[in-house]
Parts: structure tokens; sequence; C-alpha cells
């Protein structure tokens, strides 16, 4: 995979193979997304290949800013009200697809509702405007794999890549946070960088989606961003063989995996994504300590508990139902 520095040469680059029908690394300020011309349906049927996507799961759109959203999809007065909360940044809306909107139905999964955001990464946005047109990307890790925050993280779909843009490591290190509006009553399908607290104020109660709502789709089926190593999760204490994915110091002090099995401490096999207690700085870490773990083949790895719901101060208050989230896909059976 060719990887760049951000600057006018690779986003022109960029521009040109997504022109080409060519598939592309970007950086988000969510996950990194393997970007591709919506409108092109062979570009599209790529990168369902290069991810070993199921052709069923819909993909994000990714437009410039809410005009180019309103040319793609009919937005109901509440998500123009989002757009304004939330746009340039982390929030996804799904609303009913123009007829005339030239996505690719293959980018859809055959839908009739679409998912778009306005994303906020400066290198993303200048891609965008260069391009010229909507960008469908998923993140771009293989399916099923842990979503990728740095460019390190992005070689899964390798060989089918043109080029990747390297914008440092993701700001939020979780993916949006996807609201429907396309039924009566708006629904939250992804927990994500943008807290529930901060949208329903907006919305109203968001609900959770029934069977009938549901895309089957991976982002959304119970098991997923599975790492090799099983996880165990709300620990309290460690166990011999296993790897630490702390929070706030709540199982610092206790014998590791190392000290179990005699061993002087390695601290590489505990990581605490937040000393402090930061959810938003755990948000961050979360993909890239996970992964660093699971690289290790521990036994398994013990999560301590992160609190859930409103809970935590500051930037990162609410996100723990994210974090949460992320953490019950990649622990459950397969
Ligand atoms: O932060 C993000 O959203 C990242 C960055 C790259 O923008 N993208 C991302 O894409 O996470 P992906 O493909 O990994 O997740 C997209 C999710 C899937 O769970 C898919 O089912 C859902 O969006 N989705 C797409 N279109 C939908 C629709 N019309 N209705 C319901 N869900 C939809
Ligand atoms: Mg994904």
């Amino acid at each position: 995979m060719r990887i760049l520095p951000p600057g006018p040469t690779s986003v022109a680059a960029a521009a040109a193979s997504l022109r080409a029908g060519q598939l592309v690394v970007l950086p988000t300020e969510t996950v990194y997304g393997l970007g591709a011309d919506a409108r092109d349906d062979r570009a599209i049927a790529a990168l369902y290949a290069a991810k070993g996507r199921p052709r069923f799961n819909p993909l994000i759109l990714h437009v410039a800013d809410l005009a180019a959203a309103e040319r793609i999809l009919d937005l109901p007065a509440v998500a123009l009200r989002l757009a304004a909360a939330f746009w340039p940044g982390p929030l996804t809306i799904v609303a009913p697809l123009r007829a005339d909107a030239g996505i690719s139905p293959l980018a859809m999964a055959g839908l009739e509702t679409a998912a778009i955001r306005v994303p906020a990464h400066p290198v993303m946005r200048a891609v965008l405007a260069e391009f010229g047109g909507p960008i469908a990307a998923p993140s771009a890790n293989l399916s099923g794999q842990l979503s990728p925050t740095t460019i390190d993280a992005c070689h899964g779909p390798g060989a089918s890549v043109a080029l990747a843009i390297d914008g440092g490591p993701c700001r939020h290190g979780l993916e949006s946070t996807i609201v429907s509006l396309a039924g009566t009553t708006p629904l939250l399908l992804r927990a994500g960088a943008v807290p529930r607290r901060r949208i329903e104020p907006i919305t109203g109660l968001l609900g959770a989606p029934g069977p009938a709502d549901g895309v089957r789709a991976p982002g959304m089926l119970v098991s997923h961003y599975a790492p090799a190593t099983p996880l165990r999760l709300m620990a309290r204490e460690i166990r011999p063989g296993e790897a630490v994915l702390d929070f706030h110091g709540q199982l610092a002090g206790l014998p590791g995996r190392a000290e179990l099995q005699g061993v002087p401490l390695q601290g590489a096999g505990r990581l605490d994504l937040s000393p402090s207690g930061d959810l938003a700085e755990a948000a961050a870490n979360f993909f890239t300590f996970l992964r660093q773990l699971d690289a290790m083949r521990a036994g398994a790895i013990a999560v301590a508990p992160i609190p859930d719901g409103d809970a935590g101060e500051g930037p990162g208050q609410g996100l723990g139902e994210a974090i949460n989230d992320r953490l019950r896909r990649a622990a459950a059976p397969r």
C-alpha cells in the first residue's frame, strides 16, 4: 500500500484515484475509511471485495456539506437541526434516499434509505472538495475486524488500495454515531463518537432499533470488531495467562500476566485506556490498545469495567455507551 503524507499532492492524487474508480484509504476524525466513488458501481463492488464485506451491509456516504447531503437524501427538519449542531463531525444520519441521487444501488445494499455524514478531518474535507462527489467509506479494516485508528492498522484491504494518506491518529477513535430519521421515531442505530446525551435534546428520546427496522448488518450484529483473543469483560481481578485492558487504574497493583507466570512484568501486557478516567481519552485509545493486546496472543484479555450511560465528566461524558457497545460485540461468542 502506497502511503503518502497529507498535503496538496496526496489530496490531488486521492481525488484522481477516486475518479479512476480506485480505492483510497483516508483519515477521518473517527476511524480511517476505505473510500470509493459512491456513484461508481464497479468501484463499490471492488470496495466490498477488498473488505470481504457482505453485500447486504450498506455503506456510509461522506459529503462536503449539508447542501451536498440534501441532493442525496430527503432530510426532515430534525435532520437539519442535527446537521447544524454536529456537522462537520462524527454524526451519521439515515434518511430516505432521493430518487435522483445517482448513488450506486450496491453501495446502499438495495435499501431506499442511506446513511450520510459530513466529516470534520481536514484531509478528508480537502479530498471531498477536490473530488467534488460523494465518497462511500466504511472503516478501512477487513469486515469483522477491529476498526483502524492509525495508518499502520489499515493494511487489511492492502493490495486493492491505490493509495493511502497518513493523517495521524484519529481524534475520536470510535466510529460515528448513527441516528435513523427514516421511520416514525428517531432511532439510535449505533452508539458512537457523539454521545446520546448531546443528541436527545434535539431529537427527543432515541429509540432502539427493533427487528423490523434492522439493517441486518455486521456493525449491528452481536459479534463484530472481533479480536482473535477472547475478552473477559467487567474484570475485577486478573487471572493467569491474561493480558489486561484497564481503565482509571482499577486493575493496577494486581498481579498481572507476567507476574502470575513468575516472570517480571513486561508492561506491554497491561494497558490503561485512561489512567485519569477520561472517557474521551479511552475512546481514542480503544482500538489501538485492543489491537496491541490482541497481538500478544495471551489466553484472554481481562477488561476493567467502563462506566456506562451518562457517567464521566468533561468531553468524554456519555461515551461509555459507545465503548461498552464495542466491547460487547468484541467479546460476543462467534
Ligand atoms: O465513523 C464512521 O462512521 C466511519 C468513518 C470511516 O466515517 N465509517 C464507518 O463505516 O464506520 P462502516 O461501514 O464500518 O459502518 C457503517 C454502518 C454499518 O453498520 C451499516 O449497516 C450502517 O452504517 N448503515 C449504512 N447505511 C445504512 C442504512 N441505510 N440504514 C441503516 N444503517 C445503515
Ligand atoms: Mg466498520
